[in-house]
């Protein structure tokens, strides 16, 4: 009877100490958010191949792809998703380019998604942006940069739902987001 007392005592620190761990965890998860943003490779990069180079980054990283179109913007449509742009003297060259052929727009889902997206495709401007990066890898060109993405929780909502109905975008977790969550 002692003795079962005693391994039972023993054993209680142990417990405690996972449930510390277990509730630290949970404030982790908590402080770091599973955002939604919207990438779309631009004309440039459909026509230049690097469809599979790009998604193949997103993936390795550890991001989702949750819902995906392959589409050819018309200049109206060029001219509202870029509205806030409207009055730049690059506004133009823009939304020519945009318009130029295919984009593939893509609903990316992730911790942190809409930060580690834009540290993924490098600064706006190819020239600047770091190598390692998909512009600074690929793009030599500011408004040919290869890709666009979201800046903002703000902005990634609109930009979403300028392309996707809610029905369009999957809910679904890889096993993998499981097994590596932060
Ligand atoms: P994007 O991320 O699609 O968002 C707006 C786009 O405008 C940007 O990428 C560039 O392609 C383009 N852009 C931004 N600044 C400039 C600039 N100074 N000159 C030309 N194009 C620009």
């Amino acid at each position: 009877m002692q003795k079962k007392l005693f391994k039972a005592q023993k054993r209680r620190p142990e417990t405690q100490m996972d449930k510390i761990l277990r509730q630290r965890g949970e404030r982790q998860r908590l402080t770091i958010q599973t955002e939604r943003t919207l990438l779309f490779i631009k004309p440039g990069g459909v026509m230049r191949g690097l469809i599979g180079e790009i998604i193949s980054r997103i993936e390795k990283k550890g991001l989702t792809i949750k819902a995906m179109k392959l589409l050819k913007l018309n200049k109206a449509e060029a001219e509202r998703f870029y509205d806030v742009h409207r009055d730049k003297p690059f506004f133009n060259d823009l939304v020519e380019h945009v318009t130029s052929g295919p984009i593939l727009t893509m609903v990316v889902e992730g911790p942190q998604a809409i930060q580690v997206v834009r540290s993924l495709i490098g600064k706006t401007s190819s020239f600047e942006a770091e190598s390692g990066t998909i512009r600074g890898d690929f793009g030599i060109s500011i408004t040919k940069n290869i890709v666009h993405a979201s800046d903002s929780m703000e902005n990634a909502e609109k930009e979403i739902s300028f392309f996707f109905k809610k029905t369009e975008i999957l809910r679904f977790e890889k096993p993998t987001e499981k097994k590596f969550a932060f």
